[in-house]
């Protein structure tokens, strides 16, 4: 197991993305911190199945669109497990609208969730990595959008966009100390942002007919990609992004 006595926590970690990364990382050894601010529930199920599985697991409700609730995050998983080894900043949302359509309280909220938390998330995640006198991996999920325009979802392309220079910066600022920095790039993937999309026929069709690969990835392609840039596999990479969109941002639609 690549990922044995490592302790990580995800962000958001009780739905979509979030969830495939959670038993990527318990797959491979980790003890996993679940943090969810809504549905209890669902981080209580994997909880149990990890720990059914003879894992280590440990679900928290904290907001980690602000910074105290991101040092509860951190603090619960110290107190528990003792340290603190991969931070997953992958909490996020999306409301699609445009530029025009935009409201001011819409904007704050996205940007809160996407990007404020992932950059007091690294901030706390490398405060806690420099106290235990050890390095250690910050992963921010971000997008295709990160670099892409999407018309339509203005403020979550800002939020993007911000995590690729929040990584690119950090990740040179923290190299020094051992501490790596990566973003891992989703295209489209089978969650609960995408349902619209995803129950709709003729939209999925379109959509998968622009995916070189031809499926909307199942967050457990996602989480793999997690695994290797948060192992020993992944240690020469820092402050740059893999993108794991099977192919759509070089997709020749309709060819
Ligand atoms: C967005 C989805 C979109 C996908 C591919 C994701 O980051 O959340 O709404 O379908 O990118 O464009």
């Amino acid at each position: 197991m690549r990922l044995e006595g490592k302790i990580a926590v995800v962000t958001g970690g009780n739905s979509g993305i979030g969830e495939g990364i959670v038993k990527a990382l318990a797959a491979e050894g980790a003890a996993v911190v679940i943090d969810y601010v809504a549905k209890p529930e669902d981080a209580a199920d994997l909880v149990k199945d990890i720990t059914a599985a003879g894992g280590k697991a440990l679900g928290v409700d904290a907001d980690v669109s602000t910074a105290d609730g991101i040092q509860k995050l951190i603090d619960s998983a110290v107190a528990t497990f003792g340290r603190l080894d991969i931070y997953v900043n992958n909490a996020g949302i999306e409301t699609r609208h445009s530029l025009l359509e935009l409201e001011e309280d819409e904007y704050e909220k996205v940007l809160s969730v996407n990007l404020k938390s992932a950059v007091f998330g690294t901030q706390r995640a490398a405060k806690r990595f420099l106290e235990q006198g050890s390095g250690g991996v910050v992963v921010n999920i971000s997008s295709v959008h990160e670099d892409w325009p999407m018309p339509g979802n203005l403020a979550y392309c800002v939020s993007k966009g911000g995590m690729r220079m929040l990584t690119r910066t950090a990740g040179v600022e923290l190299g020094p100390q051992g501490i790596r920095v990566v973003n891992v790039a989703p295209g489209a993937v089978a969650t609960p942002i995408n349902d619209a999309t995803m129950k709709d026929d003729a939209k999925r069709q379109k959509l998968e007919n622009a995916i070189p690969l031809r499926h909307v990835a199942d967050p457990g392609e996602i989480g793999d990609a997690v695994v290797f840039v948060a192992s020993d596999a992944g240690r020469y990479m820092t402050a740059t992004t893999v993108f794991v969109d099977g192919g759509i941002m070089q997709g020749s639609v309709g060819l």
